[in-house]
């Protein structure tokens, strides 16, 4: 059967028939799996499950073919010059930690940094702490009041000290895809150095690191209905090879004494230690599957169920929206607070009609103070959800206001 986006999509992922009343839009904290995923791990475990780049050894060389398979799956799906710029890390936080950490030894004090009020803390800890060891300089791009880049400074941003532009490609909270097409090419025309986080835009929008023209990109397997544990740096590979290693141990190597070290070409330099060898294989699955389903199936489908939600969210009294009010450039990341209400209470609210969503602050605080809000709710959709899950909210969301007399 051909895979489509929708709600015949729900078949493809087990825990829908498990849990059939569940409406699920936590996808930006973590997807669900489809059974291809589940079933190409099991089958690894199963039939030939070894350590990788180690046995000589069959059945530690066919899962070593299958882990470097995965690889190569990973670099079709985001388009990488080849399989080796392709890291496998724990998750998109690890591959920022590295990309942040490693980048800021070739800076110099009062180097800028150039971030954005959207980024998760995923892309902003690591810099401050690269910006306290090195004397860097951190400066942001503003949001404005629908949570989109404010580019009205952007030439004083982007100047001759600006080293690294370090930038979501979708912000976790707002939904906002940002204008990379602009800010890239800007950013390269000073000499910087280009980390774009990924970890949410990986499940909506397709990532070529070539068109791109950036320089470090990162993403986790589980927002991409792979399994947690597994992450992905993706490097240029002149730039990776000039990278120092940020880990250190087995595989890792080229040469050893008891006094010192010489280390791999990349990918495997920035691989120390065992990988996640069944999360590689879970992850290539995940990747083969969203493309199965096709790009243009998938923006056609969620830029419609965009449309549709904010046509009923921005319709519920009291609702505010933190976020681009229309579908263009947006994500279907909805964070809002309904007047008179915490968002965990509307959390617990919507919870007890089958509706699956966060609260908080998103790992995002200085942007919830940007808005003068302490915390939202997020209801977060993807490939599976359908009209019927947005009424299954806004339905919701009348019951907490109900029962809150408002
Ligand atoms: N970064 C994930 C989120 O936004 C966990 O929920």
């Amino acid at each position: 059967m051909a895979l489509q986006p929708g709600s015949s999509l729900k078949e493809a992922f087990p825990v829908f028939a498990h849990h059939r009343e569940l409406v699920f839009l936590d996808n930006a904290a973590s997807c669900q799996k489809p059974v291809v995923v589940l079933e190409a791990m099991d089958k690894l475990y199963r039939t030939s499950y070894a350590n990788v780049h180690r046995g000589v050894y069959q059945i530690s060389e066919a899962a070593t073919a299958q882990f470097e398979g995965a690889r190569q799956d990973v670099a079709r799906f985001i388009n990488a010059a080849s399989a080796e710029e392709v890291i496998f890390t724990r998750n998109a936080t690890a591959a920022l930690n590295v990309a942040a950490a490693s980048l800021a030894l070739g800076l110099k004090a009062g180097d800028e940094v150039l971030l954005t009020h959207l980024e998760h803390h995923a892309n902003l800890v690591p810099w401050q702490e690269a910006a306290k060891r090195h004397q860097l300089v951190l400066k942001f791009i503003p949001v404005t009041e629908e949570g989109r880049l404010d580019l009205s400074s952007i030439d004083e941003l982007i100047n001759s000290r600006t080293k690294v532009l370090a930038i979501t490609a979708t912000s976790n909270v707002t939904g906002t895809v940002t204008e990379l097409d602009k800010l890239i090419p800007k950013a390269k025309a000073v000499g910087a150095t280009v980390v774009v986080d990924a970890a949410q835009a990986a499940q909506h929008l397709p990532l070529d690191v070539q068109a791109l023209g950036c320089d470090l990109l990162a993403f986790s397997g589980h927002k991409v209905f792979g399994p947690s544990g597994i992450g992905v740096l993706w490097g240029r590979m002149e730039l990776l090879s000039s990278l120092p290693p940020f880990e250190f141990g087995g595989n890792m190597i080229q040469e050893v004494s008891y006094e010192s070290a010489s280390f791999a070409p990349p990918p495997a330099r920035f691989e120390a230690g065992t990988p996640p060898i069944a999360e590689a294989v879970g992850l290539g699955a995940a990747v083969k599957f969203i493309q199965q389903i096709g790009w243009g199936a998938i923006c056609d489908y969620e830029e419609g169920l965009t449309r549709y939600a904010l046509e009923k969210l921005v319709a519920v009294p009291g609702l505010r929206l933190i976020g681009p009010s229309t579908p263009e450039a947006r994500a279907p990341v909805f964070s809002f607070v309904l007047e008179g209400v915490h968002p965990h209470d509307v959390a617990s609210i919507l919870d007890g009609v089958g509706v699956a969503v966060r609260a908080g602050h998103h790992c995002a605080m200085p942007l919830h103070k940007r808005f003068g809000l302490p915390a939202t709710t997020r209801a977060s959709f993807t490939i599976y959800n359908t009209e019927e899950d947005v009424n299954a909210l806004v339905s919701g969301l009348a019951k907490a206001r109900q029962m809150l007399a408002l």
